[in-house]
């Protein structure tokens, strides 16, 4: 069987860098950015990106490109239309055409973050947010437009690479007695490293009867507090020097640090839909933030 050609959108972003490993033993991986030069990697370029999918006629794309500044989106609405939403039509659409499968990631904030259940991939949407509003404009679009199609809404996600939230509560207790954290939204902190995995296995086994929307998050739930503490206790284990320690973080509710765009208080996800259809077993949010801290502090 001839591997499948694979166009990568998104290369640098914190799970487009992860795609980079997952995808490369698929096949033949071209891996743009917005910056590329041998074919347009620049989804605000509507033109340029239909021409790169016609030169390079992937088997699979997978988009890993998005609008992701959840804040700034507010004042800039047009741009994140284009990014979030008309540039995945424009891959779907030129993904139909070839019977190419087109990959995609969007985000619980497409829900209005109530109640307290995790969130089916057939719940009513409601984004309270700008970038929300433009991702799930992005997901239906893909799902007029293209036949063989998987999209992936995940939430809280974080990598070894880069900043991240585990890093900048390290930093803080090195420099503080005291932290306060927000306590009263809920999620599942996920690695760009579980995403790019499932996604390379997602793709191994996808039949055509496998195209949809799945949500795929790690297991478990916790608090932007609770997740703080996990770090600060898996930093002491360590031997790491801490000011503040897991019981110096005070909880506070998240109207104590007032943003932009409004944020859900519920991103629970239920992936029971991806682990039964593609046999996958997701496992605790913990086991990758320990193991994206072992590669930190080492
Ligand atoms: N991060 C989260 O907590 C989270 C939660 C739920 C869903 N998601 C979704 O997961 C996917 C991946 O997110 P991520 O966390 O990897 O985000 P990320 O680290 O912010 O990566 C997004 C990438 O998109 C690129 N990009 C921005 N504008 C572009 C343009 N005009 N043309 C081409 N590329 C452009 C960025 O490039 P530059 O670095 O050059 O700007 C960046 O590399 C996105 O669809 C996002 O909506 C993320």
């Amino acid at each position: 069987m001839t591997p499948p050609k694979i166009l990568l959108l998104g290369k640098n972003g914190q799970v487009g860098w992860e795609l980079q490993r997952s995808l490369a033993a698929l096949g033949p991986l071209t891996a743009l950015d917005r910056h590329s030069t041998d074919y347009c990697g620049n989804l605000a370029d509507l033109d340029g990106i239909q021409d790169t999918v016609h030169r390079l006629r992937p088997d699979i794309i997978v988009n890993a490109a998005a609008h992701t500044a959840v804040d700034k989106a507010e004042s800039e609405p047009e741009l994140a239309h284009t990014l979030n939403a008309l540039a995945p039509e424009v891959l779907a659409r030129e993904a139909e055409k070839l019977g190419a499968w087109l990959v995609h990631y969007s985000t619980d904030y497409v829900f209005d973050g109530s109640g307290s259940q995790p969130w089916q991939e057939a719940d009513a949407t409601s984004p309270l947010s700008v970038y929300g509003k433009t991702k799930l404009d992005g997901e239906q679009r893909i799902q007029a437009a293209c036949r063989k199609h998987l999209i992936f809404r995940t939430s809280w996600v974080y990598a070894a690479r880069g900043g991240n939230f585990a890093k900048t509560m390290l930093r803080l207790a090195k420099e503080r007695d005291r932290l306060t954290v927000i306590n009263d939204q809920f999620g599942a902190p996920t690695g760009a490293e579980l995403l790019a995995d499932v996604t390379a296995h997602a793709l191994r086994s996808a039949t055509p009867d496998l195209a949809g929307m799945y949500h795929l998050a790690a297991s478990g739930c916790t608090t932007w507090h609770g997740y703080a503490q996990f770090v600060l206790a898996q930093a002491l284990q360590a031997g790491v020097t801490l000011k503040a320690g897991p019981d110096a973080v005070a909880a506070v509710p998240a109207t104590d640090f007032p943003t932009i765009a409004q944020r859900p208080y519920n991103s629970r996800l239920d992936t029971h839909k991806l682990q039964a259809a593609f046999g996958l077993t997701l496992p605790d949010w913990q086991q990758g933030v320990a193991r994206m801290l072992t590669e930190t502090l080492g």
